[in-house]
């Protein structure tokens, strides 16, 4: 799979002391593109920054996307962009819940802003990061991209807020392609395990490796679909640095990106122990609530469109997540 595709560009990434955000960072200046950073740090860390804060061809602005006029004075300081990535959001949904308002300005409405500035000032891509909570909470799997529509039952603000701002990204027409990639349960190096809402992969390995049990909440048997951060990067290039104008039409759209393999989380939980090298120590706690009971994607969309497919098994992803923390605890 060629990543690198299109010429060198100049690429604005939202969020980009982010998770994601960070790793995408890293990648697009391998690849050759000049890139400009934007966080305001409300859940970025300064830290992620670090293996390429001082990058010649790397540029941060400590600003929030819900400025106004952000795009035009990063392009009269920076140049043309070429492609914005665009992963600065509010991500807890429980925070959510707490002020939707705020959710909706800046997960929707930043994003349609964004969006119009991008397409006047001749950005080519436009990539979103969408979220399976998009979902909201459905019975059939795997889940395909026509699943959310007007009659899902969001369970979050944050559902609905990346729903909303996923349509308009991929409905967009003219000369801007916008991609929504509606990102299932992503895990990797510099996913944060600090909060109770943090990613179950990065608490579980930060517990195992910390030498203390797991808790799974309700019985383990609810299934999730892991997917690693670097092919979740794979599909953010794929989709940001396609040059083929004829393209457009076909690529403009909301895609999922997961594995596509359901895993249940006491499964998971063992294999954890396992490649830890301890003995199994597992304990069980109340359900959480409102949380969904299973969730997998259908990536037959993606993989037809983009050419995209994820390269790293759960076991290889684990491993690296491992050691990333045993570098970093
Ligand atoms: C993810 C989001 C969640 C959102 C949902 C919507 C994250 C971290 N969570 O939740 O905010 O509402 O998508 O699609 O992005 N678990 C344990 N023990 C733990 C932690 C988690 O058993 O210590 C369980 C959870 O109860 C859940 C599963 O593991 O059943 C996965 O949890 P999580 O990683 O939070 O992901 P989602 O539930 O998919």
């Amino acid at each position: 799979m060629d990543k690198g595709q299109g010429p060198l560009t100049t690429c604005v990434v939202t969020g980009a002391a982010g998770f994601v955000g960070s790793h995408l960072c890293e990648r697009l200046l391998s690849l050759g593109h000049t890139v400009v950073g934007v966080d305001n740090f409300f859940s970025g860390r300064p830290e992620n920054l670090k293996t390429f804060a001082s990058h010649p061809r790397f540029f941060f602005h400590e600003r929030s996307v819900t400025e106004t006029g952000l795009l035009t004075a990063l392009k009269d300081q920076h140049g043309p962009v070429f492609a914005v990535f665009h992963l600065a959001a509010i991500v807890s949904v429980p925070y959510s819940l707490e002020r939707p308002e705020e959710t909706f300005l800046v997960n929707t409405q930043a994003t349609l802003l964004l969006l119009e500035e991008a397409e006047v000032l001749g950005v080519r891509n436009f990539v979103f990061a969408g979220s399976a909570a998009e979902y909201g909470d459905r019975d059939r799997m795997p889940l395909t991209e026509a699943d959310a529509n007007e009659e899902t039952r969001w369970l979050s603000p944050y559902g609905e807020a990346k729903y909303r701002a996923s349509v308009a990204v991929a409905s967009r027409r003219g000369s801007l392609c916008g991609v929504s990639l509606r990102c299932f349960n992503i895990y990797g190096p510099r996913q944060d395990p600090s909060s109770p809402y943090s990613g179950v992969i990065s608490r579980f390995v930060n517990m195992a490796v910390a030498q203390r049990p797991l808790t799974i909440f309700g019985d383990g048997l609810q299934t999730r679909d892991f997917v690693f951060v670097s092919d979740v990067v794979d599909a953010y290039c794929l989709a940001g640095l396609r040059d083929d104008k004829d393209d457009i039409k076909r690529t403009s759209g909301v895609f999922n990106v997961g594995s596509g393999r359901a895993t249940s989380i006491v499964n998971l939980a063992r294999l954890i122990c396992r490649l830890t090298h301890r003995p199994e120590s597992i304990t069980f706690g109340p359900e959480r609530p409102g949380d969904i009971r299973h969730s997998t994607a259908n990536i037959e969309a993606i993989t037809r469109v983009l050419q995209w497919k994820p390269r790293i098994g759960l076991k290889d992803g684990l491993t690296r997540t491992i050691q990333w923390m045993r570098g970093s605890g």
